[in-house]
């Protein structure tokens, strides 16, 4: 088989990637190691910056989104018993954010994709990436079970790896290629989904002396919570009676008494980690999203990241096959990494400092706490300190 961009991972950076590129009459097969359902039941964070909105309108995925998602211009910093609100939109000259699931986006992009006729293989095997160093990169994946599956070879221009965290492309890079930066927090997250109204309009990211909470929402109906727990910590530690009564300790009295609970539909616990490797470019390969960096989740910079990935990607693609000359433009293609890395490490100042603002530190001393409490009375009393963080919050420009 033969196409000109092989994609590995059906994740949202692949999808939109595909989709991005399909509308430029690029040819591209998706390369996905787990079902669609899998991929369909992860729950991620749900806050979109508009220059992601703008991406997935301009794949033509984005009217669910506009006629479902919840137009947010600010949120709430729940502080020593009160909720303080950060008005987005008028710190920032009139952005807003758009709370729509990012299960959601993909769904869409993959009924895109569906509608579109276009290939997507899902459960690949032992997927491998090869020769990226030269001009004629190959993947190799089988499909069927394990012991009489059927192998394939795909040959293209480009690969583009998008296959999160633990994929196959970052891994084929020898290590002496790559440089990667790291930082693991020493606590996670407890998230529960219940079939309950949100507690309030707009989120709350509430800083406690008991942990932080977090309470989102998927729709005037849906609710997604999170408080954070040891980085050991288990769900089956946590009846969901557990739950709502640790998220009502941490939360003002007012939003203790508006709490609606009810039984989860989802309960689980993820890890908190900062990680870039750099550079995003190896030859012929392309990380994107996941694959590249991770950020916690605080201020739900990861999805965003890796739309804007996606949007050097396939401008730099684009712009390459609309060259018809035989030595084809790489310009896009060749500033590919150094573009993104600039607003990925942006996001992950900002992930960081938003996590390390909000979090109980379990050793970070007396010292460290004074300093968080002098960071939050300056911020919730200075107009240029929460500027910045809106500014941030709502999504730093793509380059142009
Ligand atoms: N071969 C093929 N596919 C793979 C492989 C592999 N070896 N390894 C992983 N995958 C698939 C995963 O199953 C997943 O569907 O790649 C996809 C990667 O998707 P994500 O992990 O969602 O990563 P990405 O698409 O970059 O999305 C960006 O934003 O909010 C954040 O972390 C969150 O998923 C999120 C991310
Ligand atoms: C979520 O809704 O899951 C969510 C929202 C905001 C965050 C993180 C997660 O910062």
């Amino acid at each position: 088989m033969k196409t000109q961009v092989a994609i590995i991972g059906a994740g949202p950076s692949g999808l939109l990637l595909a989709a991005l590129l399909h509308r430029a009459g690029i040819a591209t097969v998706v390369i996905e190691q787990r079902s669609p359902d899998r991929v369909l039941s992860r729950i991620r964070a749900g806050v979109l910056e508009q220059g992601t909105l703008d991406l997935l309108d301009r794949a033509g995925v984005g009217q669910r989104a506009h006629a479902q998602g919840l137009v947010h211009g600010g949120f709430a910093l729940g502080y020593r018993n009160s909720e303080h609100r950060i008005d987005l939109h008028a710190l920032t000259g009139g952005k807003n954010v758009m709370v729509y699931g990012q299960t959601e986006v993909t769904r869409d992009l993959m009924a895109a994709r569906t509608a579109a006729g276009l290939t997507t293989i899902y459960n690949a095997q032992d997927v491998a990436l090869h020769d990226f160093d030269g001009a004629t990169p190959r993947v190799t994946y089988r499909t069927g079970n394990a012991s009489d599956g059927a192998s394939h070879e795909l040959h293209c221009d480009f690969i583009a790896g998008c296959d999160g965290f633990h994929g196959a492309s970052r891994a084929s890079v020898p290590a002496n290629a790559l440089r990667t930066f790291e930082k693991v927090y020493p606590f996670g997250w407890l998230g529960v989904l219940a079939d309950t109204p949100p507690v309030a309009h707009e989120l709350i990211y509430a800083n406690h002396e008991r942990g932080f909470a977090l309470c989102s929402m998927r729709s005037a109906t849906r609710s997604r919570y999170y408080i954070q727990c040891a980085a050991d910590d288990k769900v089956e530690n946590w009846s969901d009676a557990a739950f709502w009564d640790e998220l009502r300790l941490r939360l003002s009295p007012e939003a203790a008494q508006a709490l609606v609970t009810g039984p989860s539909i989802e309960k689980s616990i993820a890890p908190l980690r900062s990680f870039v490797a750099e550079p995003m470019r190896f030859g012929n390969l392309f990380l994107a999203g996941d694959a590249a960096h991770i950020v916690p989740p605080t201020g739900a910079k990861g999805l965003n990241l890796a739309a804007s990935d996606v949007h050097y990607l396939s401008s730099g693609l684009i712009e390459h096959y609309a060259d018809h000359r035989a030595e084809k433009s790489s310009a896009g293609l060749d500033a590919y990494s150094d573009r993104c890395l600039r607003r990925v490490w942006k996001a992950v100042r900002f992930s960081w400092w938003f996590t390390t603002l909000m979090h109980k530190f379990p050793d970070g001393g007396e010292f460290a706490q004074k300093v968080q409490e002098a960071e939050i009375g300056y911020l919730l009393s200075s107009q240029a300190a929460a500027t910045s963080l809106a500014e941030n919050y709502v999504g730093l420009p793509f380059e142009v």
